[in-house]
């Protein structure tokens, strides 16, 4: 019997999750979710973080497994909120950040993609450089509105094209690529 999911997808961030579906779906990978609340240490690498959080999903889930971490890099403010990313969102938000940046904009976004089987971890990660607008700008969800990609002139939120430029997106390629050619070899 073909099996349903090449993969599993362990968050509890239905956005995340989404966007990861559409943008593995074009590299022929079919990706399950795995709803679940993941142990994040403190730590001040989003490649440390993602690594721990990937055995934890895959203890749990018992399948080969994706978790994704990611963070807001800030270059006035010495990268943050970073690793912290999600925690910032939650207290202050984008009203917030928006507060704290003021001439100089420039900014990164970061993504980690870790993976686990019963044999391997593997990392695959990938930097996005941009700006933060002066406002809110679309409705999309997390730093969305204030995240403006290099050569763009528009927020995350507003273009139709995140998911083919994305930070997201540049790491799970990377993943992609590396996950067909294991298939490849299991299968051959
Ligand atoms: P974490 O990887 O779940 O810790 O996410 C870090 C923070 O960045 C969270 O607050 C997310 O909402 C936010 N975030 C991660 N990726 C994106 C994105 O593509 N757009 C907007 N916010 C994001």
């Amino acid at each position: 019997m073909q099996q349903l999911y090449d993969v599993f997808f362990a968050s509890s961030n239905k956005n995340k999750y989404q966007e990861a579906r559409a943008i593995l779906a074009e590299f022929g990978i079919k990706l399950g979710f795995f709803n679940c609340k993941l142990l994040e240490i403190q730590s001040d690498s989003i490649r440390k973080i993602a690594l721990h959080k990937v055995t934890d999903a895959f203890s749990q889930c018992k399948k080969p497994v994706i978790v994704e971490d990611d963070g807001l890099f800030i270059d006035s403010l010495s990268g943050f909120p970073g690793p912290f990313s999600s925690y910032v969102f939650k207290t202050i938000g984008n009203k917030g950040i928006l507060q704290l940046v003021n001439t100089k904009r420039n900014a990164n976004f970061q993504s980690v993609i870790a993976y686990c089987d019963k044999k391997q971890v593997a990392l695959f990660d990938a930097k996005i450089k941009g700006k933060i607008s002066k406002k809110t700008h679309g409705k999309g969800w997390g730093y969305d509105p204030i995240f403006i990609p290099h050569g763009q002139k528009m927020t995350y939120a507003l273009l139709k094209n995140k998911n083919e430029i994305s930070h997201r997106y540049l790491a799970l390629r990377k993943f992609a690529m590396w996950f067909v050619r294991k298939q490849q070899s299991i299968y051959r």
